[in-house]
Formats: C-alpha cells, sequence, structure tokens
C-alpha cells in the first residue's frame, strides 16, 4: 500500500489476509500476521507490533482479526509494514504459539517470519537460554528473534541499521531460510534475506523502477505463484543478498563477505496467472502432487547436505548415531507406499550402514510378536504419522527397550510426538489420497540416512560422492521425466480397458513394481502386481500370453543382464512388454512393444525417477476409466490436522 497515505489497520490486514488466502491450495496448518500500531502485550502496555496467529484455517486467522477487542481496526497507521506467513510444521506441533511470526520478547521488539530449516537451533537455544531468553514455542525459528534483539541489545553504544544487525545474525545461521523482519526500533522498516528456500519481492509501481529506490509494494512468499496479477514484476533474491525496505523504498546489497558482487537485480514479468497454475494445469491434488516432486524432494534435502564438504547433517538423529551405530540390526517398518519405501532403500542402506537391515509391514510384524531386543533400531516410516498399525507397533517396539525413530511427513503427529528420535521429510501437506511425493521423500530420507552413518568409513567415501551427486541432480532429472507425461497418457489411453496389469522388475526396482501396482489398485480399480522378475519362473509366468499387459523397469545397474533374461522369457510366450529403460539402450527397445525411457542415475536413486511414470500411469488410467481423483480424495484422505 503506497507508504505515504496513512492506512486503517483493517485495510493493511486485509491485504495481508488476501494474500494469505492466495496460497491456501498449497495446503498449511496455521497463519498469522504482524502489522504496525499499538496494541496491549500481556502485561497490558502498549506494543507497537500487533501479531495475530492462529491454528487452521486462515479463515479462523481473519474471524480472529474482527472478533477480538484488543485489536483496534479502525485506528489510521502512518507507517504499515505488514508480514504474513502460512506455516506446515516442521518442529513442533502446529498450534498458534508455533505458529509465525515468531517474536524477540513480550514488547514484540523484534519479529520474524521464516521458511525453511535452521539446523544449529539446538546449540543457538542453549545459549540464548544461558542469557537468559525464556523460549515459548518449540520452533528452530524462534532462536532467530531472540539472537537478533541479543545482537542489538550488545550493541547499544554504536548506530547499527537494521540489515546490519540482520547480517550479524544470519552469519550465525546453518541451514536453509528465507526470513522477513520487523521491529518496533525500526518503524516502517523491514529486512528481508536467504540462503538456501527461495524468496521473491512483487514489484508494483507506476513509477520508473530502479535498484536503489523502488517506490512498491511489498510482497513475499516462497513463490511467485500467490503473487498474482497486481504486481507489475518479481524481484528473485539470490543466496546471501539481504534487502530493506525504508519509507518505501527498496534498496539491495550483498552480504560482506560477497562484496564486490553485482547487487542488482533484474525485474521479472510474471508469465502465469495463479488460477491458470492452480486449476488449468490440474485436475487433482494427486496430480499436483506428483509434478511438485522435484521441489519436494529438494525440500527434503534442503539444508541438510552440504554439497561443498559432502557431508549430511540430519538434525533429529545426530544426537543418536553413536547409539545406532552400535546396534544389532535396523528395522523398518511401515504401510502401503510407507513400507515400499523401507523396501526402495534397504540395500543402500545395508551397504552403506553395514548393518542387517529388515522391512517389515507393521501389521504383520505385530500379528508374528516379533522379537524385539534393546539394541534393535526400529523406523517407523509413515506420510501422515498417524497411521494405526504403524503406531500400534511403534508403541511394541517402545515397550521392548528398542530405539525409535520415526520418518514423518507431519509434524506433532502421534508417529513424531511418541518416538525417541526422528527426521521430517518436509515434503509439505500431501492431500492427494495416493501417496506420491512423500514416497520419493521418504526415499531420499532414508538414503540421507545412510549416508550420514557411512560419512568416517574410508572405504565407502567414492560410492558416498557418486550418491552425494546424484541426488544433487535428481531434481533436474525428474523433471525431465515429468516431460514423459504427455507419451504416458497416450500408452494409457491403449491400456484403461484391460482389467489386469502386472509390473515386473527386480533389485533396486522391486519396490517400484508394487509401489507402482499400488497406485494402479488403489486409484484405478483396476488388478495389478508388483512382480519379482526372479520369481517369474516360479509361478508368474502363467500368466504371460499377448492378452497380458506387462510392465517392465529394466534398469542399467547389477540386475540388467538377469532382467533382459525376463524379458526374454516374457517375448517367448508372447507377451507384448512396456518397457521402463534408460535412454539410448537399443538392444531393449528392439524387444519392446513400447518403451519408456528414463535419464539414468547412481543405480540406488533410480526408484525415485522409475517410480514417477507408474504415478502418470495410475492417474491417467483412473481419469480415461471414468473416476473423479479428486473426490475420491475428499472423501478418504486424513491428512490429520485442519
Ligand atoms: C493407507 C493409504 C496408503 C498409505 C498407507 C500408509 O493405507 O491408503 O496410501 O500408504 O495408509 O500411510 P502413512 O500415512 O502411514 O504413510
Amino acid at each position: 500500500l503506497n507508504y505515504r497515505v496513512p492506512r486503517t489497520r483493517k485495510e493493511i490486514f486485509d491485504t495481508l489476509v488476501k494474500g494469505l488466502q492466495r496460497l491456501e491450495y498449497r495446503g498449511y496448518d496455521s497463519a498469522g500476521v504482524g502489522v504496525d500500531g499499538p496494541r496491549k502485550n500481556d502485561n497490558g502496555d502498549n506494543v507497537n507490533i500487533c501479531l495475530i496467529k492462529k491454528r487452521g484455517k486462515v479463515k479462523a486467522l481473519d474471524e480472529e482479526l474482527y472478533k477480538n477487542d484488543s485489536i483496534d481496526l479502525d485506528i489510521e497507521l502512518d507507517t504499515h509494514f505488514g508480514i504474513a506467513h502460512t506455516r506446515w510444521a516442521t518442529h513442533g506441533e502446529p498450534n498458534a504459539v508455533n505458529c509465525h511470526p515468531h517474536r524477540s520478547d513480550k514488547n514484540n521488539e523484534f519479529v520474524v517470519i521464516h521458511n525453511g530449516i535452521i539446523t544449529n537451533y539446538k546449540e543457538l537455544r542453549k545459549y540464548l537460554k544461558s542469557k537468559g531468553y525464556k523460549f515459548e514455542s518449540e520452533t528452530d525459528t524462534e532462536v532467530i528473534p531472540k539472537l537478533i534483539k541479543y545482537v542489538y541489545d550488545n550493541s547499544e553504544n554504536d548506530y547499527v541499521s537494521f540489515s546490519t544487525l540482520v547480517e550479524r545474525v544470519i552469519q550465525q545461521l546453518e541451514g536453509a531460510f528465507a526470513l522477513v523482519f520487523k521491529s518496533i526500533h525500526f518503524p516502517g522498516e523491514a529486512v528481508a534475506t536467504r540462503r538456501g528456500s527461495p524468496l521473491l519481492i512483487g514489484v508494483r509501481s507506476k513509477y520508473e523502477l530502479s535498484m536503489e529506490q523502488i517506490p512498491i509494494q511489498y510482497n513475499s512468499t516462497g513463490e511467485s505463484l500467490s503473487l498474482g496479477t497486481t504486481l507489475d514484476g518479481v524481484i528473485y533474491l539470490q543466496d546471501d543478498d539481504i534487502t530493506a525496505v525504508a519509507q518505501g523504498k527498496l534498496s539491495l546489497h550483498r552480504m560482506s563477505r560477497c562484496a564486490g558482487e553485482d547487487p542488482n537485480r533484474a525485474i521479472q514479468t510474471l508469465q502465469m496467472e495463479l488460477q491458470q497454475i492452480m486449476k488449468g494445469n490440474f485436475k487433482a491434488f494427486m496430480q499436483k502432487e506428483i509434478f511438485e516432486q522435484p521441489e519436494s524432494v529438494f525440500n527434503t534435502m534442503r539444508g541438510r547436505i552440504c554439497f561443498e564438504t559432502n557431508t549430511v547433517v540430519l538434525g533429529g538423529l545426530k544426537d543418536h548415531l553413536k547409539e545406532i551405530r552400535r546396534c544389532r540390526r535396523l528395522i523398518l517398518i511401515g504401510c502401503g507406499t510407507s513400507f515400499h519405501a523401507g523396501v526402495a532403500t534397504r540395500q543402500i542402506l545395508e551397504e552403506l550402514t553395514e548393518l542387517p537391515v529388515m522391512v517389515e509391514l507393521a501389521s504383520d510384524f505385530l500379528d508374528r510378536i516379533t522379537p524385539v531386543f534393546r539394541d534393535d533400531v526400529c523406523f517407523f516410516i509413515s506420510q501422515s504419522g498417524e497411521t494405526a498399525d504403524t503406531l500400534m507397533t511403534l508403541r511394541y517396539c517402545q515397550g521392548r527397550g528398542a530405539l525409535t525413530v520415526g520418518i514423518t511427513n507431519t509434524v506433532g503427529s502421534s508417529i513424531s510426538r511418541e518416538t525417541d528420535c526422528g527426521v521430517h521429510i518436509n515434503a509439505g501437506p500431501e492431500i492427494g489420497v495416493a501417496s506420491t511425493k512423500a514416497y520419493t521423500s521418504q526415499f531420499v530420507a532414508l538414503t540421507m540416512f545412510g549416508l550420514m552413518m557411512s560419512e568416517d568409513r574410508i572405504s565407502l567415501q567414492k560410492r558416498r560422492l557418486e550418491i552425494i551427486n546424484g541426488l544433487r541432480m535428481l531434481p533436474g532429472l525428474i523433471k525431465e521425466v515429468l516431460t514423459l507425461d504427455d507419451q504416458i497418457k497416450n500408452i494409457a489411453s491403449e491400456l484403461y480397458q484391460q482389467r489386469s496389469l502386472l509390473v515386473m522388475g527386480r533389485g533396486y526396482n522391486y519396490a517400484t513394481c508394487m509401489e507402482g501396482a499400488l497406485k494402479i489398485k488403489e486409484i484405478t480399480y483396476m488388478h495389478s502386481e508388483g512382480i519379482l522378475a526372479g520369481e517369474l519362473k516360479h509361478g508368474p509366468l502363467a500368466l504371460i500370453d499377448k492378452h497380458m499387459p506387462v510392465i517392465m523397469i529394466i534398469m542399467k545397474d547389477a540386475c540388467y543382464t538377469k532382467c533382459h533374461n525376463a524379458l526374454q522369457q516374457v517375448t517367448a510366450r508372447q507377451g507384448r512388454p512396456i518397457i521402463l529403460c534408460c535412454q539410448d539402450d537399443p538392444e531393449i527397445t528392439k524387444n519392446a512393444y513400447k518403451t519408456i525411457e528414463l535419464p539414468q542415475t547412481v543405480d540406488c536413486l533410480q526408484g525415485v525417477l522409475s517410480v514417477i511414470p507408474l504415478q502418470l500411469m495410475s492417474f491417467h488410467l483412473a481419469v480415461l476409466r471414468g473416476y473423479d481423483v479428486s473426490h475420491q480424495e475428499n472423501l478418504f484422505k486424513n491428512v490429520g490436522i485442519f
């Protein structure tokens, strides 16, 4: 809003709430705003930043603004700079206290919103507590407003600008972040910065724009989609950019350690409208989530892998590593897709941890009253963190004294609360009933665990390096696989009237076969089976003839020759295999009815790529068979917290 004209607080809130509503399609668990202007704090004193936070939908936040008597909405404000945030919990359960903005103290001297993950927050929290700071939330973010207040209080004698304070603070942070700061000491100003997490500035101006002084409407979020069409352009910030808005003017500089680097950033025009991005392209959340995988897989790694030093830090596990390294065996437990993520990573975990690894379906594990020992480490893999069988197995293992580790996508869920330690996969809310992006993120999180376990093994360094490099390239390769969507849709249009579909493979891709078949069953109501190619001659071959559709996965890995043998057995029975294979493999292509060619990556990561065509295939088959995938989602999926 034009900074020169006084505005009522209501106008400022409404602008912010409208912005948050545009982000609603992404899913979130709570929302909050912080704006200028007086409000009584917990002690009854007036403070000059007003914070309102609420668990649940943006509508609940909006209602809170109007029903709360302590907020004078009609007050006119000369300085008006508001910040707003929707949160998907990564540390601390979803509630109003854990929601952003976070504050330095009861007087809201400094308030902050944050996207990302601070991996050294425990150390910072301990230090700040020793200096007398009292923490109110369980989040990693809260160390940031406390730290900036600490820096401010300790530089009282010299004048320090808001940007300089922010720069001093971010020098202490590890992990990934996009941050916006506001302070009662700098009314009408705000500072934003990023490292590892995206941050954009939306620009709306009738004036000529220059990087030095831009009269703007300032808006920042993790992605351009929320900015809508009322803006003239966006500025994509780069890591270590520090931007400040003061008296309606924007300035940008590089952190001092990057002095000399060009601080000019182009103002780019948005190509697509939000509506088009949200609804035009996607028919259902499942489809949207399949296409989100370059980003969700990146978010699982964000702030946790250092590609310069080839180190992996999973903050939630690092204090337990010694104990895990000494264990008798690792047991990976889950249901459905989450079980498949365990199957998919078992081999690489065996290789990197040099421990025996069992993979178990939760229900069967309990049925067998499986022996569990104090020196076992049990992993509970669950997107929702609430699946009853998995939760009961967790309690069973805990009762027998094993160390329990959660691999979940839902902070505050029962499994993440009740396990001794764990990893949040940070894939963002998964709303589609058929799990897609959670699977690839579980896959990556478990692989990262293997990398962390093997950091000191000299004999494994070459392999680790190869995998870390593979992870770095993975989001780009996922994007490439997604371009096959039209080709997969065409194949689906040939298959959709069939009664059955077999998916066959082995080694690293056996899990892909089971997961692909599960997706097909779940949403197309077609019979589908994932078959281990090594078992072909022990029964399943009887099903093969020219009428039975078969998808085979044959990648260039240690099982290539064996898979090739399976292919020959299928073609000898007049089977007409559709083959998922690596690009440039003429030997396979000539024996295939059809091929879907995928880019090649490290053998143990290939399953992240090979599952995507099957996710897409199941989606198209469901649509062609006349099922309303969105409707199913609304009926069955329980993400637990809305
Ligand atoms: C249900 C769903 C599956 C899902 C499984 C495990 O059965 O239909 O798609 O994979 O639960 O869910 P979780 O939330 O524990 O990963």
